[in-house]
């Protein structure tokens, strides 16, 4: 017996120093200190002896695991290292390191973060209203009569409530246009305000999305006339666009402003000479005019003594025209395509 017991002691330490890695490592252990492992086996037989002579085996038998035990452990220790140093071989330190993704403000957000910028310089106030907005606020207090075809153009999308008696249904804002009165009923005069928010309309096409910005432009004080509003004009449009740009005002009907206008800006790619995306040198940029007397009326102010202009102009529209992009879809926007939205 005793011969036994260190006839397997020999054979599992020369396996195990022998085992040229982990797995033949753990395939020795088992056929030694498995279940019906050599060692476990000749422990068992331990129990046929006389009782007198078992103590002394137990203890060899003790002995004998210890040792082995110990050997695994070493050899295991040996074989990680080995193991370790050669993963690391195979890495090439001098290569460069995968960059993590690093994310960058949509093109939206930039040029909204540049118009408040813009006009802040010279006093404008960013202000913000409600998207979901009453009629009005969108509609009535802007001169809008009741049933008015011209309330058509502006295609909005009415929220399902019960209406209010004065302020009528609730609408998804279709204009930035809502704030004028809102901004009006605070009572503060002079205003200078500049409202940058989400539109909603029900259009979508190459050209239109359903959602999108629009910065609107209020100015009331005493005496304010058209000259403000093109010196204002043509601050933003150099500033915004370049100094070589120049911007235009064309009669037009909106039924907040009287005067109402139309603003072009010289075409960035031809510079005004006339291309294809301009076709006669300029893009339409978007309304203004005078803050008309029933405007005013309705925030509370007294058009014999105040006067006002106002604009407003879609951010993704001048995004568009400052990048001289003629974008073949401008749902490109709002498509959460990383190859677009990476190039900017
Ligand atoms: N709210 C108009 C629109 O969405 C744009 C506009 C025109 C705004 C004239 C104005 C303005 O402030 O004076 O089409």
């Amino acid at each position: 017996m005793d011969e036994d017991f260190i006839g397997i002691k020999n054979a599992a330490i020369s396996f195990i120093l022998e085992a040229e890695d982990l797995k033949s490592l753990e395939e020795t252990k088992l056929q030694f200190l498995g279940k019906s492992g050599k060692l476990t086996l000749a422990i068992k037989g331990i129990t046929k002896l006389p009782v007198e002579k078992r103590p002394a085996f137990g203890i060899l038998a003790n002995e004998v695991k210890n040792a082995i035990e110990n050997a695994l452990e070493q050899q295991e220790k040996i074989l990680s290292q080995k193991r370790k140093s050669v993963l690391l071989k195979k890495i090439d330190v001098t290569n460069p390191g995968n960059k993590p993704l690093l994310g960058n403000l949509h093109l939206v957000t930039q040029a909204i973060e540049e118009i408040s910028e813009i006009f802040k310089r010279i006093g404008f106030a960013r202000i913000r209203y409600p998207e979901i907005d009453w009629d009005y606020y969108a509609f009535t207090s802007l001169n809008f009569p009741e049933n008015h075809p011209a309330r058509d153009d502006w295609e909005t999308f009415f929220i399902k409530a019960d209406p209010d008696k004065k302020m009528g249904r609730q609408v998804l804002s279709p204009h930035t246009s809502s704030g004028q009165v809102r901004e009006m009923e605070k009572n503060k005069l002079p205003i200078k305000m500049l409202n940058i928010a989400k539109c909603y309309r029900r259009q979508s096409d190459v050209s239109h999305t359903p959602m999108f910005h629009q910065f609107e432009g209020l100015v009331v004080d005493k005496n304010i006339s058209i000259t403000h509003l093109k010196g204002t004009l043509d601050y933003f449009v150099k500033s915004y666009f370049g100094k070589e740009r120049k911007s235009r005002i064309r009669p037009y009907h909106f039924q907040f402003t009287e005067p109402s206008f139309e603003v072009d800006v010289t075409c960035g790619v031809c510079n005004g000479y006339g291309c294809r995306l301009c076709k006669a040198g300029w893009l339409e940029m978007g309304g203004a005019g005078i803050v008309h007397p029933n405007v005013l009326k309705a925030g509370g102010i007294d058009p014999q003594k105040y006067s006002g202009f106002a604009f407003g102009w879609g951010v993704e529209r001048v995004l568009m025209m400052k990048q001289g992009l003629e974008l073949d879809d401008l749902r490109l926007l709002y498509s959460n395509d990383l190859r677009f939205l990476e190039q900017f």
